[in-house]
């Protein structure tokens, strides 16, 4: 490297300030942790012009330090994880809350070049300084490796980087708060809507599972972004919410409703409106519509309202699709499972009128997955141990905690 490009990789004061000013302003308008760490290791590895920028956060239910690959061949969004007890310079970095800065990595043994030999990388100076909230609690590490201009990191580079830990950590707790409460909130639904659903049910998890998948896949294949597509996956679960409300002689009648039973049947949409009605988050809003509309058709002869075409919200649209495959797939009380692929003619031929056939064309696209889910699963009149193994797992991003126990 010749002086003049050096020079040109050298900030000057002024743009170090606005460096930092934009540092600032965008760690804190960012709650979603992923993405708010990745902008923090990019912003730093801008601002102390390194080869790479590591951030590591402590998780005390595991007692390990944990990182996302930034770069590396093929290995963005990898999980590293170190033990918090170990002899790693990380870890002693956080659990002393000491500084620690090497001039030659690979001369330490408290170095592990395991990271190294992953992500392709040659570590040679390397600085670890602590993640510390305002009271002082070490929440991880931040770790800076290699200065572009090979020299070793020396305090003011430390001052920098400490300086930016200071601005990053508290941005980094709101964001963790975040995913913790959205990770909660999650679980509840999920809890919720297994009550719901267990009583007439023979795989209450597998069923919502597959609702929630159909769902994302189909708001994907409608052209939603990620975002939507998981709101709505995550808000499915609750459709038939409103079951709570019904009487067993009439949920678990093994035959055929009578018409009177079936006008009771039908208030399971009203009462999953009013369970869900005025809510706040914007899961459960769109579950509120989910469960009001997903009996609604296209045609304008479903229930409870006989709303018709658009007027439907397209939430509805979404889950009926999906609510009406699987429940066609499985056995229940008063049926038995179809096959998959009639189950599929089925929807292809309701196109109009049950369903929107803009919907019904997405569902078109998805099908090969779908099916490959379906085939996957051993029919459930089988109490396949297939389904019992993938069970825990359920919906989609749910934490994988025990589920109350079938009656
Ligand atoms: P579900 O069992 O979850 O079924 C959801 C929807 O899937 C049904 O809404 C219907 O549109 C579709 N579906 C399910 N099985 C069949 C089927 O064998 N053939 C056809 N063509 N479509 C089917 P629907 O009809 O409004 O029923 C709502 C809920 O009412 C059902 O939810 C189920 O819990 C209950 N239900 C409906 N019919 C009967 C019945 O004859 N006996 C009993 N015990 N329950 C029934
Ligand atoms: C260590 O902290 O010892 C490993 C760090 C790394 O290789 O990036
Ligand atoms: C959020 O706002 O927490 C993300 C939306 C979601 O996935 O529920
Ligand atoms: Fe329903």
């Amino acid at each position: 490297m010749t002086d003049f490009q050096q020079e040109n990789h050298k900030l000057t004061a002024d743009e170090k300030l606005n460096l930092l000013v934009e540092f600032g302003t965008r760690i804190s308008s960012e709650l979603r942790l992923d993405k708010l760490l990745d902008i923090i290791a990019r912003q730093i590895t801008r601002m102390l012009n390194v080869g790479r920028c590591t951030i590591y956060l402590k998780d005390i239910e595991r007692n390990e330090l944990w990182s996302k690959i930034a770069q590396g061949k093929g290995l963005e969004h990898t999980e590293i994880r170190l033990p918090l007890d170990g002899n790693n310079i990380a870890a002693i970095v956080a659990r002393t809350g000491q500084t620690i800065n090497l001039q030659n990595a690979y001369a330490d043994d408290r170095f592990s070049m395991a990271i190294d030999m992953v992500t392709d990388f040659r570590t040679h100076t390397l600085l670890t300084i602590p993640l510390k909230n305002n009271t002082g609690k070490v929440l991880g590490v931040f770790q800076v490796a290699n200065k572009a201009d090979s020299t070793p990191f020396d305090n003011k580079d430390e001052g920098i980087l400490l300086l930016l830990a200071t601005l990053a950590a508290s941005s980094i707790e709101i964001a963790k708060l975040y995913q913790d409460i959205h990770v909660a909130q999650l679980e509840t639904i999920y809890r919720l809507a297994v009550t719901a659903e267990y009583r007439d049910q023979q795989d209450t998890r597998a069923h919502l599972k597959n609702i929630s998948i159909i769902s994302y896949l189909l708001a994907l294949a409608l052209g939603m972004t990620k975002k939507e597509a998981e709101l709505i996956k995550n808000a499915s679960p609750l459709h038939d919410i409103g079951k709570v409300a019904l009487a067993d002689n009439i949920l678990l009648k093994p035959g055929r409703l009578s018409d009177e039973e079936f006008e009771i049947m039908k208030s399971h949409t009203v009462y999953g409106g009013r369970i869900l009605e005025g809510a706040h988050s914007k899961v459960l809003q769109v579950a509120h519509k989910m469960s009001l509309y997903h009996h609604e058709k296209w045609n304008g002869t479903g229930y409870p309202k006989g709303l018709k075409g658009e007027d439907i919200p397209l939430e509805a649209r979404i889950i009926t699709v999906a609510d009406v495959f699987d429940a066609l797939c499985v056995s229940r009380v008063y049926k038995k499972a179809w096959k998959t692929d009639d189950a599929y003619l089925y929807i292809l031929g309701e196109a109009g009128k049950a369903f929107d056939p803009r919907i019904v064309a997405a569902f078109k696209k998805i099908y090969s997955s779908v099916r490959k889910l379906y085939l996957n699963q051993t029919p459930q009149t089988q109490e396949s141990p297939a389904i019992k193994a993938e069970a825990p797992k359920a919906p989609v991003s749910i934490p994988q905690k025990p589920l109350p126990p079938q009656p």
